[in-house]
């Protein structure tokens, strides 16, 4: 008998507990465990009704997500397990009482939707979050959450995955009772007064139903929803389309429809690349060759250098974690600044309602305004936003050498910047590292861990621990211009300037990437930024510039013009004081100048060939980078760009879509853009070693080759 389900009668009550740490999922053997012992608590006369339990912190969390990726790898998986296990439980003679805590999320739910009742703890939480692996509820969750909890209720919570208290579930009719003081206890007396009354079925409940007619209102509405929410998935309507029914369809051919829905999203790949962007969280976390022994030094105290756009940021994200941090300035005048920056910024999320007026003063209280180096030894990490120039930072990190204690945490804010010939201005390179945090840093999940070349292991470890805490993604990355994101960030950006060079217009460029999934449109998110910040890098290093290559130009000639972006109202687009955008048509007179006089031949490209010109220029320098080993996987890539550059989940970030897409189209493509544009779309070696291959980014292990 399975020992993922336990088996105990307690009196006249069959127990069944699940034990299946951390999460009690539905992995094999866990649907197979409950079948077997609800046939044996079934033939037991001494047993009146059963109870189902999760043993640990939860009920159960939810179905084994490797599961679908066996199904995504062309496997069985065992999902036909788990629909067994709920036809066991609701046609089970003897009432069964799902009990429950922590959360019952999607096969969890499922599973306790298919018992007779439920009795949770005031802490728990249900949801059926599939949607946000771009699938439906596979148990027939679509068909029993409207007989508990009514269409609209199912519908919020199928199609946009949120959890919902307790409470909130016991209102909804999803719950019967909440159990106060020790919930199986309260199970088994809930249990012993049900025993007698023959079991109710989820299944053949239709009060809360209503019909098409009066349901259709809010299907629409919730496809509408969907549009906006969640923008350019498939799974939410997909969900809405199963509900729906629920609504005109008997119970069992109800079911069938979510199936065969069911298995449509989990052939998608959308489902693919969420789940890839599911594990890519958790695979980025390790680091080959640094493991649990390596020692981690608890960062009690930190410093910053710079009161700016970043340092302000990053100073917020200690406070918030309830680290106390020092925030050193050059004057008292941009010290003040950088503060009142940083109180507007506590004081809005207060406005919003994020946070209490008292937790913001609390978190403003742990950031300390100085222009003195004083408590500078006493801090256990010293990181420095200040200007990106070589010169002050090496000058910078040859003080706090002098002033940090030993075993202190030497990091940079750099985003272009050689880490080693910073670390060369200390003593210590071991002990610096760079950490690059994105803008708004209060808000941008995504830190870059740049590695130098002495950089310890310790630190590292160390960096990646404490991304965690201040809850950013870590992403450990190698010491090159621009790191990973950056780097990448470059030929797109190009690529969208080329486009507009060559006749698009900056609406038709953003458009296409905005319809395709992008958070932003390239060109707005470089207005965001500064057009200015990349016309300065181009001028210092002009000298680097290739002869006979092409560089996009528009972007330095608005800089010419004054014009720098969101900051001086004008840039690819005009910004009112609102900073809402509208077209700038001086750029298309500009481009057509332009390319007259540079003998670029203007035309239109299709919203195709926008998405494979900006996506593929992604993709080709991540190959490069990733054969380089500055990214230690594919998936570090695509979590970079997932958490810090606004590529859509969906997609599975720049390395998993080209997977999708097939690398042997994506090298041919390539290929083609390489014989009409030149030598910048020459292929990476990589890429054309896999797509040769038949092979995948995602397969490709460096160590390997
Ligand atoms: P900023 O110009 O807003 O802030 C720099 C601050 O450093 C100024 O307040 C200045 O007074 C201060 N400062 C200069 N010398 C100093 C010194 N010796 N001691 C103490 N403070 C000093 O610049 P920003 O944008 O915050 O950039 C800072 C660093 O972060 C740069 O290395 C930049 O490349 C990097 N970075 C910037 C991003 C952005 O989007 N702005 C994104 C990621 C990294």
């Amino acid at each position: 008998m399975s020992s993922l389900v336990t088996y105990k009668i307690t009196g006249s009550v069959a127990v069944l507990s699940v034990e299946n740490p951390p999460v009690n999922a539905l992995s094999p053997g866990v649907p197979e465990g409950i079948s077997a012992h609800l046939r044996t608590a079934a033939a037991d006369p001494s047993v009146k009704a059963i109870v189902l339990i999760g043993g640990g912190r939860t009920f159960i969390a939810g179905a084994d997500i490797r599961e679908f990726e066996k199904i995504h790898a062309g496997e069985t998986g065992s999902l036909g397990a788990i629909l067994t296990a709920i036809h066991d439980l609701e046609n089970c003679p003897k009432p069964v009482i799902a009990a429950i805590h922590g959360t019952a999320f999607g096969g969890g739910l499922e599973t306790a939707m298919a018992c007779h009742y439920r009795v949770a703890v005031a802490g728990a939480s249900v949801g059926q979050p599939e949607v946000k692996l771009g699938i439906i509820p596979g148990g027939e969750g679509t068909q029993r959450l409207p007989r508990l909890a009514g269409i609209a209720k199912a519908l919020e919570m199928c199609a946009f995955g949120d959890p919902v208290l307790v409470s909130d579930a016991l209102g909804a009719g999803i719950v019967d009772e909440i159990v106060e003081g020790d919930l199986l206890t309260g199970a088994i007396a809930f249990a012993q007064r049900v025993a007698a009354t023959p079991p109710p079925r989820t299944s053949e409940r239709n009060e809360k139903l209503g019909d098409a007619a009066g349901n259709a209102g809010a299907i629409t509405a919730a496809h509408d929803a969907a549009n906006k929410r969640l923008r350019g998935q498939a799974a939410p309507h997909a969900a809405i389309e199963a509900i729906e029914a629920a609504t005109r369809l008997p119970f069992a051919e109800g079911c069938k429809k979510e199936a065969e829905i069911f298995a449509a999203c989990l052939s998608n790949d959308q489902s693919k690349a969420l789940i890839h962007a599911f594990f890519g969280e958790r695979t980025v976390a390790k680091i080959p060759g640094i493991g649990r022994d390596v020692p981690i030094i608890p960062i009690q105290r930190a410093a910053i250098i710079g009161a700016g756009t970043m340092g302000g940021g990053i100073a917020m994200n200690y406070a918030n974690a309830g680290i106390p941090v020092l925030l050193k300035e050059t004057t008292q005048e941009a010290l003040d600044r950088g503060m009142a920056t940083i109180t507007k910024n506590y004081m809005n999320s207060v406005k919003r309602g994020r946070f209490s007026e008292a937790y913001a003063r609390g978190r403003i209280a742990l950031i300390h305004p100085q222009i003195t180096w004083d408590g500078f030894d006493q801090v256990d990490i010293i990181v420095e936003a200040v200007f990106e120039n070589m010169a002050l930072k090496k000058e910078i990190f040859a003080e706090i050498d002098r002033v940090a204690k030993p075993g202190c945490i030497l990091a940079s804010n750099t985003s272009t910047l050689n880490i080693d010939a910073i670390a060369s201005a200390t003593k210590r390179p071991e002990w610096v590292i760079g950490h690059h945090f994105f803008s708004p840093a209060n808000v941008m999940r995504l830190l870059e861990i740049v590695r130098g070349m002495a950089t310890s292991n310790t630190v590292i470890a160390t960096s990646m621990d404490l991304a965690r805490k201040l809850r950013k993604v870590g992403v450990l990355v190698g010491n090159c211009r621009g790191f990973v994101g950056n780097r990448m960030f470059a030929p797109y950006c190009r690529e969208s300037i080329f486009l507009v060079e060559e006749g698009c217009t900056p609406e038709q460029v953003d458009g296409a990437l905005y319809r395709w999934g992008m958070a932003m449109g390239p060109l707005a998110v470089q207005d965001l930024a500064g057009l200015d910040v990349g016309w300065r890098i181009r001028k210092e290093y002009k000298q680097l510039e290739k002869p006979g290559v092409r560089y996009a130009e528009l972007d330095s000639m608005l800089c010419e013009q004054g014009h720098y972006g969101q900051k001086t109202g004008k840039g690819f687009f005009v910004y009112d004081e609102n900073r809402r955008a509208s077209p700038n048509s001086d750029v298309v007179a500009m481009a057509r100048d332009y390319a007259a006089q540079a003998g670029i031949a203007q035309r239109t490209a299709s919203p195709d060939e926008i998405v494979e010109r900006c996506v593929y220029a992604l993709v080709n320098e991540g190959a490069r980078l990733l054969e380089e080993g500055f990214a230690l996987r594919a998936v570090d890539i695509d979590v970079v760009y997932l958490n810090g550059y606004g590529f859509p989940a969906w997609r599975g970030g720049p390395m998993k879509y080209a997977d999708l897409v097939g690398l042997p189209k994506v090298f041919a493509r390539i290929r083609e853009f390489e014989k009409q544009f030149g030598h910048s779309w020459k292929p990476a070696p990589l890429l054309a070693r896999l797509a040769m291959q038949g092979s995948s980014f995602s397969a490709y292990d460096r160590s390997k080759g």
